[in-house]
């Protein structure tokens, strides 16, 4: 197990040779503990009303010049059927935390995508009452995405600031006491984060084992008051990623949107470093351009079948496999 002054020194390297090392240690530690095959997730992103104020986020509330947009009920559940049809067998509903949809509408949609259209379904939707994660739990969800963002308390409220650091937390443990198949995450490159939070940050997924991690890069967007500052680097996105598959093992690990965003080859070099998942982006087209957590995000004029396809000849072309199960955790204690 790495120590943490161990993840700070590899953060803080200079000597290429030595990051190339680390780069091919986690890649044969994702090969020996979670296999050459790459897990597809069609991703949905159904509402960008969010009721909060995240400094870094585009969808924030007071971002007046987003084009606020709903998907019903019947529409989600066609666009899932849609990823069905594309070879797909998960779905990941993410949206910004919005009120609007009642917990009933969420857990028969959730139902009906379980039983009609067969999948596993994961729920990205922000912080909820541990009522309302049972509820979709007994509904069928398998499981819910929330990254914590940074562990550094005060970086989290500068950030955050309507939301409370212990009240995430304490919602990721009602999420694995229910059952559910856990993923958090961070974004690497926040302004104000040092490497000393993103090594406890790494630590942290560990600690709580989790069955899944995301990583991107912070990319600042223009309509946030963090508009201007430094985008996170590819570089260092790929070090929390080895790092954090060699620490987590067999974790499941995205190749982020946002890691394709800052570089054209950005997901095909994070799954040669320990990343295992892709998630092709299974939106409609009209609504996808409303979705812009940060800036020049890819696949904007895409329909779901091009990406669908492109991440296939992505992973063919890395000599990997699509997998060809729906991508449970492989932690002991799920499913
Ligand atoms: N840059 C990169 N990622 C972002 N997210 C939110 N805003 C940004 C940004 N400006 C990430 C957060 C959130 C996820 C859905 O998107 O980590 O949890
Ligand atoms: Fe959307 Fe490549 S994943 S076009």
């Amino acid at each position: 197990m790495l120590t943490k002054r161990q993840i700070v020194d590899f953060l803080e390297e200079k000597d290429e040779v030595v990051i190339e090392a680390l780069f091919r240690q986690a890649d044969q530690v994702r090969k020996k503990y979670v296999g050459d095959a790459v897990h597809l997730r069609g991703l949905i992103e159904f509402s960008n009303y969010c009721k909060r104020d995240c400094l870094y986020c585009g969808l924030r509330r007071s971002n007046e010049n987003v084009v606020r947009y709903r998907m019903t009920i019947p529409e989600i559940f066609n666009t899932a059927l849609e990823a069905r049809n594309l070879g797909l067998q998960t779905v990941v509903l993410q949206s910004g935390e919005d009120p609007h949809f009642t917990i009933d509408d969420l857990c028969s949609l959730v139902r009906s995508i379980k039983t009609d259209i067969g999948f596993a379904v994961t729920l990205s939707i922000g912080e909820r009452t541990y009522e309302d994660y049972k509820r979709l739990k007994d509904a069928g969800a398998d499981r819910y995405l929330l990254r914590f963002e940074t562990t550094d308390p005060v970086l989290f409220k500068k950030l955050k600031p309507d939301s409370v650091y212990e009240k995430r937390f304490r919602c990721l443990e009602w999420l694995a006491e229910l059952g559910y198949q856990v993923g958090s995450g961070i974004m690497v490159g926040l302004p104000g984060q040092t490497m000393e939070s993103i090594a406890d940050d790494v630590l942290k997924f560990k600690e709580i084992d989790l069955d899944m991690v995301g990583l991107g890069p912070y990319i600042s967007h223009p309509n946030t008051p963090l508009q201007g500052s430094e985008n996170g680097t590819l570089d260092m996105v790929l070090r929390v990623t080895a790092l954090t598959r060699i620490v987590t093992k067999n974790a499941h690990m995205p190749a982020t949107t946002a890691t394709g965003t800052i570089d054209a080859e950005g997901r095909q070099k994070a799954l040669q470093c320990g990343a295992n998942v892709l998630m092709p982006n299974s939106t409609p087209r009209k609504y996808r351009e409303h979705y812009l957590i940060y800036l020049d995000k890819i696949c904007i004029d895409e329909e779901p079948h091009k990406c669908r396809f492109c991440v296939e000849s992505m992973v063919i072309g890395l000599g990997r496999t699509i997998s060809s199960d729906a991508g449970h955790s492989l932690k002991s204690a799920s499913c």
